[in-house]
């Protein structure tokens, strides 16, 4: 054997040693991270598998309940650290732990995040490493998301397992382990009935299409949207175990639905003899039926139910569920013993050995009942307290010491707008936390639209955790402002920024502060049915003004400035690279200027996504706060029958209305062609297309298929709806006033006339001007053409859901550009009439009618609904 062959040979035996030595600690750790390994992979789609493949992931075995306690029973922790420069190990003792630790690292060290718009992913070479050690804990053990109608509103219900997965990312990262896993409910559903007998064609019946999923699980509706196909309902049923699968590979505990007590009122027909109570309306739908809980059908269905929910999904830790919801209570029943039948129903299994399942319950309006709570114990259901930032329960002691989560509640029916209660999300948990024997066990967010405004959302959950030397002292505002500084690192990468600093602080101190605690963002006029005295758009919303208008139009104005600072930014660059190449060269630098040439595209690209979509958000803000002011000056004109300027404040307001429509066209997150094609994905059939099409049209616009006070609950400042439903709206609401106002100014030149005619005693034209009061509009009052009475509103606005046109689902135009043309249009004249709305506000408000303080919250329970379509024989005004 020659030298240099004993050489290779003595290598080859190294490099085989060394191979088994890493590969088995590689083995080893790979064993140790097993049960993180999920968790690898998320990192792995989010951050590429080049930096993912540099972090640790260490799931630590370690009690999550503290005894020796004094502050916190719960211990839930992450720790960051540097092994070696450029890798991470992040240890946790939950898997959801391990996600939101790296969340924290990723916003905090890689200045990056994700989001519902918008990416902001540095491409880092390396991964930052960690001087020291960092530990970072959270008091609350659940964290939870979703309401019923979020499903509903921001179109989930109509996911593809794509979206999911991205959704399930980003709740891990944010640490959300308690999300309401509602989809593929309808397949439960179908097998249950089957089993006691029920026709395909029956069950179809009760079975809603997903845009009405939220308000068959809540118990307000049954059918409406339907029926679907069996290829919808098995395909939901596919993406469900996905969901499932993934949410619990994460360490998520997801909330299923459970039964109780709601069934389809061909029920009754079925099982004459059982306890079944029909016959209820929720703003005019027919109401699902409720099987008395203590029928002995009750625990057999609830059985069967279970038994199928089982079979398709697995067992869950928690059920949802409201019999009661809003004010469906059947009189004269004791909710004590219903609850408790629930509960045990809910068990389902009577092996001692299984764990007990918890009951989620939603506080909302008059619910749980303390009748109802009486009947379960302490740890047998955990109350969310929605809305908590504003109308929490916890505070009255509502919840007789059963367990409860604080939720925020920002967003009604995914009405765009910009929105928050910034400093309650910061200063109100702990609060509620830490007073004396609180049985507060988490925080959560439910609102009914997600999508957007997401800061509300990321303040919340990242204040959930805390690390340990971190001061408490500050107040809410020094909280935001110092949260304001991370948001605008991880958001757009800037450290320091004065300008997008300076507009976030007006926007946390106006907008996004907000003191009308009922409605959610305040309702754009554009938006809403004309009439006289608008002043919301929903039957419960606002158009309230709440803020300080002046600080959003500033903060668009700084915005705005951004974009040139970071332009002039880039100019500079080039040009100091053109300086440097021409010094080598020996070139002048005279004229250089003229080689900068830099690209419209190439400049979009300085510019993240995220601020690209907050960017027109903003601009958007302020038109439609604008449509508040200019909708006064148009009526205003009117009543002084001035017709010059009512032709052109209500020309004025249409265009405003166009302008939206097309500012809205630069991002998709704004155009419902793009929702409208994810829409009509899900639909196995041209048929189905067409339908999951209507439906959503109907869902933003009318909502019922029939006139009710539910039209315009969801409505949408989008692309495509601005132009084809609120624009032809205005114009019909405006061509009859302005015909009005035209015939009134007639009149009274007539009137005019006459009186000088007859003081020179001519009576002749009288005649005249009777045959020329023959018109349209005659028929109607002054009053009855102000509040928009003379149109059939509701068969103006069915017609849009069945309009067949086909939005375009890609942006039109560039962010950049249509800011800079609007901002230019708008900024100076907005500034002007802002003097006057901030000074006069009040003056206006009382004037037109628009409310100076927020109305008192009407409950459902409160609200008479006009038509109940198929209720045959109950009251019409029943409480509902
Ligand atoms: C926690 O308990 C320890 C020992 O009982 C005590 O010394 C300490 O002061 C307590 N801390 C607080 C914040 O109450
Ligand atoms: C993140 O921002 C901070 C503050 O500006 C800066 O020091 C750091 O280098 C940045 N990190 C990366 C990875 O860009
Ligand atoms: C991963 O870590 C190694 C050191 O262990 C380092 O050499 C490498 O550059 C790191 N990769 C990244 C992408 O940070
Ligand atoms: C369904 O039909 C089968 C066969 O006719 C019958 O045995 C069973 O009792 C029925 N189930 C119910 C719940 O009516
Ligand atoms: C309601 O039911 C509970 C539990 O079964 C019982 O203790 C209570 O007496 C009942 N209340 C009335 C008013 O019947
Ligand atoms: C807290 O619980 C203790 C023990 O159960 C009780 O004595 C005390 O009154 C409670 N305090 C409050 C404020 O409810
Ligand atoms: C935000 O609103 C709260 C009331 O909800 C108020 O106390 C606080 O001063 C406001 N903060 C700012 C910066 O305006
Ligand atoms: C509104 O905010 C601006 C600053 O953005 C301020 O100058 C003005 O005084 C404020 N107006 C009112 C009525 O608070
Ligand atoms: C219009 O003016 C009349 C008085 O002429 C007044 O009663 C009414 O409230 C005004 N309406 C509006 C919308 O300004
Ligand atoms: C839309 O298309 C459907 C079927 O293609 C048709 O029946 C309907 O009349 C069309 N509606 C309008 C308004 O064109």
């Amino acid at each position: 054997m020659k030298k240099h062959q004993i050489a290779l040979v003595i290598i080859i035996l190294f490099a085989i040693l060394g191979n088994v030595s890493t590969k088995s600690s590689l083995q080893s750790l790979k064993q140790k991270n097993q049960r993180a390994q999920a968790v690898n992979f998320l990192a792995s789609r989010i951050l590429g598998d080049r930096l993912a493949q540099n972090i640790t992931f260490n799931l630590i075995e370690q009690d999550l309940i503290v005894e020796s306690r004094n502050e916190t029973g719960y211990n839930e922790y992450f720790i960051l650290s540097s092994p070696q420069e450029n890798e991470l190990t992040i240890q946790s003792n939950t898997k959801i732990g391990l996600s939101k630790g790296l969340f924290y690292y990723m916003k905090n060290y890689m200045n990056s995040s994700i989001s519902w718009n918008g990416d902001n992913i540095q491409q880092l070479e390396y991964l930052p490493t960690l001087k020291e050690q960092i530990r970072i804990q959270t008091p609350y053990q659940f964290r939870y998301m979703f309401n019923y109608c979020t499903y509903s509103y921001s179109l989930m219900s109509f996911w593809d397992w794509q979206r999911w997965e991205r959704e399930i990312d980003y709740m891990a990262l944010q640490g959300i382990n308690m999300p309401l896993a509602i989809i593929g409910t309808s397949k439960i559903w179908q097998n249950t009935l089957k089993s006691i007998n029920y026709t395909d064609s029956e069950i179809l019946d009760f079975l809603p299409g997903p845009g009405f999923e939220a308000w068959w699980l809540m118990g307000n509706l049954e059918g409406y949207g339907g029926p679907v196909t069996q290829s919808y309902i098995d395909g939901q049923y596919d993406l469900q175990k996905k969901i499932l699968k993934r949410m619990r590979n994460l360490g998520m505990q997801p909330i299923l639905q459970g039964f109780y007590g709601m069934v389809p009122n061909s029920l009754k027909a079925k099982f004459p003899l059982s306890k079944i109570y029909g016959d209820q309306s929720w703003l005019g739908f027919r109401r699902p039926a409720f099987l008395d809980a203590n029928d002995e059908l009750f625990a057999k269905i609830a059985n069967i139910f279970y038994s199928e929910s089982e079979k398709l999904y697995g067992r869950a830790k928690f059920y949802g569920g409201d019999p009661f919801h809003e004010g469906a209570i059947v009189p004269g029943l004791n909710l004590t013993s219903q609850a408790q039948s629930i509960y045990k129903a809910m068990q389902y299994t009577d092996n001692p050995k299984d764990e007990k399942v918890k009951w989620i319950l939603q506080s909302w309006q008059e619910n749980p009942s303390q009748q109802l709570l009486q009947g379960l114990k302490n740890d047998e259901c955990i109350i969310l307290d929605l809305m908590a930032e504003a109308r929490s329960k916890w505070q009255t002691n509502d919840f007789s010491g059963h367990n409860f989560l604080w939720t925020s509640l920002p967003n009604f029916g995914l009405r765009i707008g910009q929105y928050g209660m910034i400093e309650q999300y910061v200063s109100q948990p702990p609060l509620a936390y830490s007073i004396k024997n609180s049985t507060m066990k988490g925080i959560g967010s439910i609102p009914e639209g997600i999508l957007t405004n997401v800061l509300d959302y990321e303040i919340l959950f990242d204040k959930a955790w805390i690390q340990t030397n971190q001061d408490t002292n500050l107040t809410p505002r020094q909280q935001v402002l110092q949260y304001l500084g991370d948001f605008i690192r991880y958001r757009y990468g800037e450290e320091n920024n004065k300008n997008l600093f300076s507009a976030w602080s007006l926007l946390t101190n106006s907008i996004y502060n907000s003191t009308n605690p009922w409605d959610g963002p305040s309702e754009s006029i554009m938006l809403a049915r004309p009439a006289s005295n608008v002043d919301k758009v929903s039957s419960w919303g606002t158009s309230y003004i709440y803020w300080n208008t002046t600080n959003v139009l500033e903060a668009w104005k700084f915005f705005t400035n951004y974009v040139k600072e970071r332009k002039q930014r880039n100019r500079s660059q080039h040009l100091q690279k053109l300086e440097e190449i021409n010094k080598k060269l020996g070139r002048s630098d005279d004229d250089m200027e003229a080689f900068v040439e830099i690209s419209d595209s190439e400049e979009r690209n300085l510019f993240k996504d995220t601020f690209l979509y907050d960017l027109v958000d903003l601009a958007r803000q302020n038109l439609a706060s604008y449509s508040y002011l200019l909708y006064n000056k148009v009526m205003m004109a009117f009543n002084q029958t001035d017709t010059i300027k009512f032709a052109l404040y209500s020309q004025q307001f249409l265009e405003l209305i166009k302008d939206q429509d097309q500012l809205l066209s630069s991002r998709k997150e704004f155009m419902l062609g793009y929702y409208l094609e994810s829409v009509s994905k899900l639909g196995s059939t041209d048929q189905e297309k067409e339908n999951f099409i209507e439906q959503i049209k109907r869902q933003i616009t009318v909502w019922s298929d029939f006139p009710s006070d539910l039209h315009d609950y969801a409505n949408k400042e989008w692309n495509g709806i601005l132009k084809d439903f609120y624009l032809p709206r205005w114009e019909l609401y405006f061509k009859s006033l302005e015909t009005f106002i035209i015939e009134e100014n007639k009149k009274q030149e007539l009137a005019q006339l006459q009186q000088q005619q007859s003081e020179e005693g001519n009576v002749e034209v009288q005649e005249e001007t009777k045959l020329e009061e023959e018109s349209d509009l005659i028929k109607y009052t002054k009053e009855d053409l102000l509040s928009g009475k003379n149109i059939n509103w509701y068969d103006v606005e069915i017609k849009f859901s069945k309009n067949n046109i086909t939005y375009p689902s890609t942006p039109q135009i560039s962010e950049l550009e249509i800011n800079q043309a609007l901002f230019q249009k708008y900024y100076s004249v907005i500034l002007a009439e802002h003097i006057n709305i901030n000074q006069i506000r009040p003056t206006v408000q009382k004037q037109y009618g628009i409310r100076l303080q927020p109305k008192q919250h009407q409950t459902y329970t409160q609200v008479k609904f006009s038509k109940d379509k198929q209720n045959n024989g109950s009251a019409e005004t029943q409480q509902i």
